[in-house]
């Protein structure tokens, strides 16, 4: 096919004219897709390897998703929370269980998630720990990435996502990521939370050392101070178990949940925390018109349903080791680092050979979609409905690349 009669070209320069340039996507212009595969305008398949930043754990277009979203189309979309719709209650009880937590409180957006546990960490602070008012603090990592409202940038240390977004929300201590001496250090009497993800994803899948978690588990326990796990992108079957957190044996006092939660179809998070903590709430002082929609909580249900067997989880943690492998074997042939937890890979390419968005544009010529992150880093995320022959396919595209 020569270029004038393929649809991409022009797909792309439109998107580009009727946009603003917040994003820098790869030239692909998708218009179909099943379980772990995507077809472009033009006819081309490619592996999805990013599986919407871990927003379609379940691949596209799950069977079970799709009925329950098409079933409740035909039903009820939304009644905002004004009145209580009847998958509401099942949907937060069932997600309740799987967090193994008193109350869930639905939002929208990840960002909403992390807005909430803020906003409910700094309420439980005044009203239950005996802060005084306006003194609250919460102690946050170097590198992270919680999402993207101006409160949120306020404590980001990456530069793009953070200048010229001021006058900044205070009340953020930002210590380095596992560093847990730093970490106790930066607590004091008016620490409110202790805001981390267990493993970064946007700095390149980054694994904080062994005992870490357990030892931030540790110091806010006897600190009186909230674990926040910002599960939004680990959680949910990504890493080979439920939650990320779960590897080390620690249960934070709230979940931030979004992403797969809305099984590739709708935007669904959710904060999960005990009473003690979720019950400072009162009616007037926290919402969303769209948050615990009936369209989001039946999808929702069942993402919850799927992880409750745990497939996923297992499937994640088994097939994570063949990607594990396949990507050893490349380190000292285009890698210089690689971190692996369950489906989910940071991949560092020697910058000598390329950059991350060089190797993803080269990635995407041989049919696979992943993206970059930070300079030479990509990141692998595929659904975790992925087969162990599309796994050695993507490795095996990587290696050609670096090969190249
Ligand atoms: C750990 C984490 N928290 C929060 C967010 C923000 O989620 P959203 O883009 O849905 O607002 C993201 C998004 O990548 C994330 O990875």
């Amino acid at each position: 096919m020569v270029d004038d009669i393929l649809r991409t070209p022009g797909a792309v320069r439109d998107a580009e004219r009727w946009t603003a340039h917040n994003y820098h996507p790869l030239p692909v212009v998708i218009s179909s897709a099943e379980g772990a595969w995507l077809t472009d305008v033009d006819g081309r398949r490619y592996l999805d390897c990013l599986a919407g930043y871990s927003a379609l754990n379940f691949g596209h277009r799950h069977p079970q998703l799709i009925a329950a979203a098409h079933a409740q189309l035909d039903r009820l979309t939304l009644t905002s929370r004004a009145f209580i719709h009847d998958q509401f209650a099942d949907f937060c009880r069932e997600l309740a269980e799987l967090c193994g937590k008193d109350l869930v409180l639905p939002m929208n957006t990840g960002a909403e998630a992390v807005e909430t546990g803020i906003k409910v960490a700094r309420k439980w602070g005044y009203q239950v720990k005996g802060v005084p008012s306006g003194q609250a603090n919460i102690v946050v990592a170097e590198g992270n990435f919680h999402g993207r409202t101006t409160t949120i940038v306020s404590f980001s240390t990456d530069e793009d996502a953070r200048a010229d977004f001021g006058p900044y929300t205070p009340g953020f201590r930002v210590v380095p990521y596992g560093d847990l001496e730093a970490l106790t250090a930066a607590i004091d009497e008016n620490t409110v939370a202790v805001l981390l993800e267990p493993i970064q994803g946007e700095q390149g899948v980054v694994v904080p050392p062994e005992g870490y978690l357990p030892g931030v588990r540790q110091v806010c326990t006897e600190r009186d101070v909230l674990f926040i796990a910002d599960e939004i992108q680990s959680g949910l079957g990504r890493t080979g178990a439920t939650f990320a957190c779960d590897h080390e044996g620690v249960v934070p006092d709230m979940y931030l949940l979004g992403k797969a939660l809305g099984g590739g179809i709708v935007p669904v998070s959710a904060v999960a925390a005990n009473a003690d903590v979720l019950g400072v709430l009162k009616p007037g002082q926290h919402g969303s018109t769209f948050g615990g929609n009936p369209l989001a909580c039946a999808v929702a249900i069942e993402v919850v349903r799927l992880l409750a067997t745990g497939e996923f989880q297992r499937r994640s943690a088994e097939l994570g080791e063949r990607l594990r492998a396949g990507l050893e074997g490349l380190v000292g042939k285009g890698l210089v680092g690689v971190r692996v937890r369950g489906l989910w890979a940071g991949l560092d390419i020697d910058p000598a050979l390329m950059s991350g968005r060089e190797a993803c544009e080269r990635l995407m010529e041989r049919g696979v979609l992943a993206k970059d992150t930070h300079g030479s880093t990509i990141r692998l995320a595929p659904p975790l409905v992925i087969t162990e022959d599309e796994i050695d396919l993507a490795v095996t595209a990587l290696a050609e690349v670096l090969a190249a």
